[in-house]
């Protein structure tokens, strides 16, 4: 029995199969179908008995060389295919860069960082000048210098928090501290600009208290202006002109007399509210006086050529009081908590 046909006719078959295929999985069952186990191939061989012994060697070798034509015809394919596969891959899954692109979330500022700009803008087109007071201070320019006495309450360990540091090397400096009061940065300009001086100090203030309606840290600005002949007019100018920039032209200012050891006189400053600030009369803003005669002379000036007016209040309430923001708890401004963050 000759079975050098049918080998010529598997191997056509193979090679035919192998070139229709599209894919590898089609490629896989055409190997399977010729060269598996149970394949065409195999069936064939079994022949093999009936084939002369003279004739068998031929056969067989021929055989063989019909294999390893499929195989090497499979390994062509196999990569040809691959390479295709790769390249479909690439140009489907190619950037199309007409396509929107995708926006990322956003964040915004604070509401405190939001309302010192919002103050720092309006107070610099009045030609005052920011200023940033040091947080940790020396005792002498938060309270010392504004004339503080030794023994004011403000002075004392239970309002204020000390610092646990060698005190001050230079004279009269005294006990290292968190400042209480943004008032300090009045206390360093004077010390280190000439008049005239016309600024606003905003920053971080630290005092012993915490409960619903006080924190431990807050922001204040306190403003200032020194030059020969300040007078009375000019600070109630000013704050007429900061109230109707902030909360409105329809704001209303009123001035109560009170008593502050850095201002005389001293006062405290109202404005008219309406029915969104939570009632309607009159909310306290903040203090405000013209320089008493001994800080400017702790500044070595003489308070018979120069004078100065001062103001300040703090941010937080400030801005809550034009947002008509009643917070059960204060301390709510600094959790982080987005859900109330996001409303401003
Ligand atoms: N430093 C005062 C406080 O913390 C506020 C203040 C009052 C500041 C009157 C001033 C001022 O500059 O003139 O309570």
């Amino acid at each position: 029995m000759d079975l050098e046909p049918q080998l010529r006719a598997i191997g056509n078959q193979a090679g035919t199969a192998i070139e229709a295929a599209t894919n590898l999985e089609q490629l896989e069952e055409t190997e399977v179908r010729f060269l598996g186990r149970k394949g065409e191939l195999a069936a064939l061989m079994k022949e093999m008995g009936a084939v002369s012994a003279e004739d068998r060697p031929k056969i067989g070798a021929f055989a063989n060389e019909v294999k390893t034509d499929i195989e090497a015809a499979l390994e062509k394919k196999r990569n040809q295919l691959a390479q295709a596969s790769i390249g479909q891959k690439l140009s489907s899954e190619q950037e199309d860069v007409t396509e929107p692109g995708m926006k990322p979330s956003e964040g915004h500022l604070h509401l405190v960082t939001q309302a010192i700009r919002e103050f720092t803008d309006i107070f610099e087109r009045a030609g005052f000048q920011r200023v940033r007071p040091p947080e940790v201070d020396w005792d002498w320019f938060a309270f010392e210098a504004l004339n503080m006495p030794k023994d004011h309450p403000a002075r004392d360990d239970w309002e204020t928090f000390f610092m646990n540091a060698p005190m001050s090397e230079k004279k009269n400096e005294g006990r290292m501290l968190l400042t209480p009061h943004t008032t300090n940065g009045t206390a360093h300009l004077l010390k280190d600009q000439k008049p005239p001086i016309r600024a606003i100090s905003i920053g971080k203030t630290y005092r012993r208290q915490i409960d619903l309606t006080h924190l431990p840290m807050f922001h204040q600005f306190d403003g200032v202006y020194v030059d020969k002949g300040v007078n009375l007019t000019h600070l109630l100018g000013i704050i007429e002109y900061f109230v109707k920039n902030f909360f409105g032209p329809d704001r209303k200012v009123r001035i109560r007399p009170y008593h502050f050891r850095f201002t005389e006189p001293s006062f405290e400053i109202d404005i008219s509210t309406d029915s969104k600030m939570g009632k309607n009369g009159w909310l306290e803003l903040g203090g405000a006086g013209m320089l008493h005669p001994n800080v400017i002379k702790a500044a070595g000036l003489d308070p018979e050529e120069y004078s100065g007016l001062a103001f300040g209040w703090g941010v937080e309430r400030t801005y809550m009081m034009k947002e008509g923001l009643q917070l059960d708890d204060i301390r709510t401004l600094y959790k982080n908590d987005l859900r109330f963050l996001q409303q401003f």
